[in-house]
């Protein structure tokens, strides 16, 4: 895997997020592997969810090749599937004994396409579940933490969670129902402290971008969408801000137009 490295020195723009506490999900692919190789960069302790244990079990190598140890956080791999109720509760047992949770990034989640005559209806419960109900139950079981000192909810949602494309329709419509419980979140949650900001993604070069470019059988162009890095960036700047300044919603798009 490479452009892991972080380009901050020591003692510039990094450690922002010291002595921070993190649970990024989708942590093992992607974005979620940017944002929380990213944080741990910033000095942030993160709990990195994913299901594929070789993926996960190779993190910690990568956050140590990508930053210096005397100024990296630290990263811990949790193997979890956030649909298996048991598995998630145990996940959050765990997070709930620490001392503190600071952050909750959600960038795990599912994907599938096709026209509404065709789709299979199974496609549509498997994105529920892992796109819709899984994220959240997660924030509903750590907001007590997080409300205990004020905190951040980052939501990476999509461009289809504004507007749905052809073929889209299922996935489409699991990221208007999270654009929909971020919105509905904030207002709950900024009394108690807590910020909450809802990343709306064009194609992004990641494993999943790859697949969806074979699927429509085109040539894959990584260097023209939105690299995960420079989500991670936007998160990081994001949950750096002064706890008085909250971001409620970014739109992040390649520049130049491939598609
Ligand atoms: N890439 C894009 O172009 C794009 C565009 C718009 C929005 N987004 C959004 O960005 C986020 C990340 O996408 P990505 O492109 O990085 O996808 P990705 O490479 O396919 O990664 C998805 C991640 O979600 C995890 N995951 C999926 N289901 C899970 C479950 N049930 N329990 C725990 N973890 C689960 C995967 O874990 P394992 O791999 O370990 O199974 C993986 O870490 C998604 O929310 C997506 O909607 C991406």
């Amino acid at each position: 895997m490479t452009g892991d490295a972080v380009t901050s020195e020591p003692g510039s723009a990094a450690q922002r997020l010291a002595g921070r506490v993190a649970v990024v999900t989708g942590a093992s692919s992607g974005v979620g592997r940017a944002i929380a190789l990213r944080l741990v960069a910033e000095g942030a302790a993160v709990t990195a969810v994913g299901r594929d244990k070789t993926r996960l079990d190779a993190l910690p190598a990568a956050a140590a090749r990508a930053t210096p140890a005397a100024v990296a956080g630290q990263l811990s791999p949790a193997q979890v599937d956030l649909t298996d109720d048991e598995a998630r509760s145990a996940l959050v047992a765990g997070l709930l004994a620490g001392p503190r949770l600071d952050i909750l990034v959600h960038s795990a989640g599912g994907y599938a396409s096709g026209p509404h005559a065709e789709a299979a209806i199974e496609d549509l419960d498997a994105l529920y579940a892992a796109n819709v109900r899984a994220p959240y139950a997660l924030t509903q079981e750590l907001l007590p933490a997080l409300c205990a000192g004020g905190g951040d909810v980052v939501v990476v949602n999509s461009s289809q969670g504004v507007r749905a494309g052809a073929n889209a329709g299922q996935f489409a419509a699991t990221q208007h129902a999270m654009r929909a419980i971020t919105d509905s979140l904030r207002q709950e949650v900024n009394a108690d402290g807590i910020r909450v900001c809802g990343i709306h993604l064009g194609r992004t070069a990641t494993p999943r971008q790859e697949a969806i470019f074979a699927k429509e059988g085109r040539p894959y162009a990584p260097e023209l969408l939105v690299q995960p890095q420079d989500v991670a960036e936007v998160v990081a700047g994001v949950l750096s801000l002064p706890p008085g300044a909250e971001v409620t919603e970014i739109h992040l798009r390649p520049a130049k137009k491939s598609y």
